[in-house]
């Protein structure tokens, strides 16, 4: 196996052990940026577009601040020129939405490499890796020089947020990385397939605990005065 997920870097090779064979082992964000040393070109695609993004570069990674909130996320990776073998899971960069994979002599992706990547518009890859989730995923499936690009993920899901013949019944599809989808119980249902109506029992739940916080309040109280006027 170790013919096929082998590294140049001896260094890296604890790391890369995890990489390649654990399928398991969640990746993190500044694993993903560092491991491969040096930092995204500017002058490469992945530095290009957090120029344009108004991004900050890091490592091999591009951060934005969120829209909505305070906090940084990955949007663009790259791995060009890394002397990787195998990509098996990059679940720490899920926000990417351009990743490029150029240049590296990759025998073996994971099917699922890419699930949940549901940003995900923009792979660069090795001229013979075919695109995640196969062609029929992407707008569009291009030959640059020695590179295939995969631009345009395509949603699995009819309408995004609509109601979908390929979720169950009372349930909302969204796409979940190239050629995933995921399912989400609609409105008041729940349960296995969204088979059950009504609402999460949050109010008896909460106020059953409010309760028996009280009562056990009262009797750590009670008991406690009553040591300390013993004392
Ligand atoms: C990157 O390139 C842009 C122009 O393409 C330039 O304005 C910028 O200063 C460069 N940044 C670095 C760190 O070299
Ligand atoms: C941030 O969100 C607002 C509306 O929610 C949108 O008009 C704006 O274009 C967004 N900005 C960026 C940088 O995405
Ligand atoms: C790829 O990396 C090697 C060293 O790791 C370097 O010598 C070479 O110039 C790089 N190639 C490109 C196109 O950046
Ligand atoms: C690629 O990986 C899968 C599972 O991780 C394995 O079954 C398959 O044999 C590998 N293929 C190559 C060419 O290494
Ligand atoms: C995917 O699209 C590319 C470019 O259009 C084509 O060369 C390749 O044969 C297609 N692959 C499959 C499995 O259809
Ligand atoms: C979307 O659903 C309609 C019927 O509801 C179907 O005719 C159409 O082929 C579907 N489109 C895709 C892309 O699945």
């Amino acid at each position: 196996m170790s013919a096929y997920c082998s590294w140049s870097k001896a260094a890296f090779l604890i790391f890369i052990f995890h990489f390649c064979f654990r399928p398991s082992y969640e990746m993190n964000e500044v694993q993903a940026c560092t491991f491969c040393g040096g930092s995204s070109l500017n002058g490469s695609e992945v530095g290009q577009f957090c120029t344009l993004s108004a991004g900050r570069i890091s490592g091999r990674c591009c951060w934005t601040h969120d829209n909505t909130s305070e906090r940084e996320r990955i949007i663009g990776l790259d791995l060009s020129n890394c002397s990787l073998t195998c990509v098996d899971d990059l679940k720490g960069v899920s926000t990417a939405v351009m990743i490029d994979l150029s240049m590296n002599p990759i025998v073996n992706m994971s099917d699922t490499a890419f699930q949940g990547f549901s940003d995900l518009n923009y792979v660069i890859l090795p001229h013979d890796i075919a695109c995640p989730g196969g062609n029929a995923s992407w707008e569009k499936v291009a030959f640059k020089e020695e590179t295939r690009v995969c631009e345009g993920q395509k949603s699995m899901c009819n309408q995004t947020g609509q109601l979908s013949m390929t979720c169950p019944e009372n349930s909302l599809c969204a796409p979940y990385g190239p050629g995933f989808y995921q399912c989400s119980c609609a409105g008041n249902y729940r349960g296995y397939k969204c088979l059950r109506e009504g609402e999460f029992p949050a109010v008896q739940v909460f106020s059953g605990l409010a309760a028996a916080t009280v009562v056990i309040s009262i009797i750590l109280w009670v008991t406690q005065r009553r040591k300390a006027k013993s004392l």
